[in-house]
């Protein structure tokens, strides 16, 4: 058994049960580099504040730097029966630096330890998690470039509303992915405040120079308050909410590819890589990807309501209550790590069968608003316009025909406005190039913003 951080005043064993209860090394092991790198900062605080000889610090810092390297490289287990990471690092140290190792505690608690340990951690997910969103964004981009021309039903109500270009519809994705993007930076921004010096709860009289921890962890400025800095744990739930939004919008596009690859609808082929069988059903081809993308999406939930849950009506400061924030933020962070480079290759090995989309497409009246706007760009009040286009659309659909069989004699039967450029409207294309609206489906606008994506993500990336 190892020797406790808190042995002294203790004279009784810890309950077994309690024991394995409380320990937390089996995931928070995943702090280790953190961990190594605030000790390392800390021993230079602790030198040059007076309480660690030169000749100690660089000790120290070697150690650390080793143990690090050791746990890395798995020649150090973590698998043992410590209390936690800073347990395992702690005691590792004094085993390997002897009493030099036994001053580097002074200063600090695991309390202000483990929030700064958090905070880096998230820094740097939150850091990959960004390069990961812009991979699918450039992917969504590839997809839209590849099928530049392709048009597609767009739907309210998952009726078909209005034409769309499938860019358009790929790019509505990347701008969703670019919010995802700022809401980590955010994540990361409200983390980059150092905790260190607050000790337990209250601070420290060692004179610690907290703003040399900071910039030797590289962060932007100190907790102003230390019964807020070991007590705060708003970061981890801003970071779980901006993975748990990501999630929302991964599990939308996912629903998309589920439904268009359906055998119903048989818009577009998933790659079999990205593909899975039946033990059953020998002719399947399950879109197994994009399903449990879209079900991880229940535990990125999970894991921000579990936080909140656990922060709401904790007194200040520490509880132990705080360390169940570190199993929802590893696994929201690792999912979400997973499942963005899945997706970005399921997009770009997706293929989209342009005849299944055209079918789709015949008598589907979805030029019944560029009608409509037709006859209010010649005075018609829209309510107007919108009653009159809509008698069209019942007398075709009763006819069994679809808007782009009509002849300019039929518009007129309903409207003496409509001329002969009314017929123009009723090819797909046509409907698209009516659009005049910033951020619309005309395809100069479409052009332009995808266009305007490829510089912003950088070259194509190969697929
Ligand atoms: N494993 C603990 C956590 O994650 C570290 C802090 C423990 N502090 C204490 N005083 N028991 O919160």
């Amino acid at each position: 058994m190892n020797r406790k951080l808190w042995g002294g005043r203790f004279r009784k064993r810890t309950d077994p049960l309690l024991e394995a209860f409380s320990r937390s090394l089996s995931f928070d092991r995943r702090l280790f580099q953190a961990d190594v790198a605030a000790g390392r900062a800390h021993a230079e605080a602790l030198a040059a504040a007076g309480h660690l000889t030169a000749g100690e610090m660089r000790r120290l810092t070697e150690a650390l730097g080793e143990i690090g390297e050791d746990i890395a490289s798995g020649r150090l287990g973590t698998g043992g029966d410590h209390e936690d990471i800073h347990s395992l690092v702690l005691d590792e140290l004094v085993r390997r630096t002897g009493e030099a190792g036994k001053k580097l505690h002074a200063g600090r608690s695991r309390n202000d330890l483990v929030s700064l340990d958090t905070r880096l951690y998230l820094r740097e997910a939150a850091g990959s998690l960004r390069a990961a969103l812009a991979d699918l964004q450039e992917a969504l981009v590839s997809k839209g470039e590849e099928y530049a021309d392709l048009i597609f039903p767009g739907l309210t109500h998952t009726q078909h509303a209005q034409l769309v270009l499938f860019p358009h519809h790929c790019l509505a994705y990347v701008e969703m992915l670019e919010r995802d993007k700022g809401r980590f930076a955010d994540a990361s921004a409200r983390a980059d405040v150092m905790p260190a010096g607050s000790a337990a709860m209250a601070g420290s009289s060692l004179g610690l120079d907290v703003r040399l921890l900071a910039s030797r962890l590289g962060f932007g400025s100190v907790c102003a308050n230390s019964m807020d800095a070991v007590s705060d744990r708003d970061f981890v739930i801003e970071f779980l909410g901006a993975c748990a939004i990501a999630g929302m919008h991964l599990s939308r596009l996912c629903e998309e590819l589920v439904w268009w690859s359906s055998s119903e609808i048989g818009f577009v082929r998933l790659d079999e890589a990205y593909c899975t069988g039946s033990s059953f059903l020998p002719q399947k081809l399950n879109p197994d990807s994009a399903e449990l993308i879209r079900g991880k999406t229940g535990r990125l939930y999970g894991n921000l309501v579990a936080v909140l849950t656990v922060m709401k009506g904790l007194p200040l400061t520490y509880n132990r209550d705080m360390q169940e924030d570190k199993e929802p933020l590893f696994d929201s962070a690792e999912t979400l790590a997973a499942a963005l480079p899945l997706l970005a290759g399921v997009v770009r090995t997706l293929v989209v069968d342009r005849s299944a989309v055209e079918r789709a497409l015949a008598g589907d009246c979805s030029a019944a608003s560029d009608l409509a706007e037709y006859l209010v760009a010649r005075g018609i009040p829209f309510r107007e316009a919108h009653d009159l286009v809509g008698a069209l659309v019942r007398d075709c659909l009763r006819r069994g025909r679809g808007l782009e069989d009509l002849t300019l004699e039929d518009l007129r039967r309903y409207s003496a406005v409509f001329a002969a450029d009314a017929l123009g409207l009723l090819t797909p294309e046509g409907s698209l190039r009516a659009k005049t609206t910033y951020g619309s489906t005309a395809p100069a606008q479409v052009k332009r913003s995808l266009r305007r994506w490829r510089r912003k993500l950088g070259r194509r990336s190969e697929g």
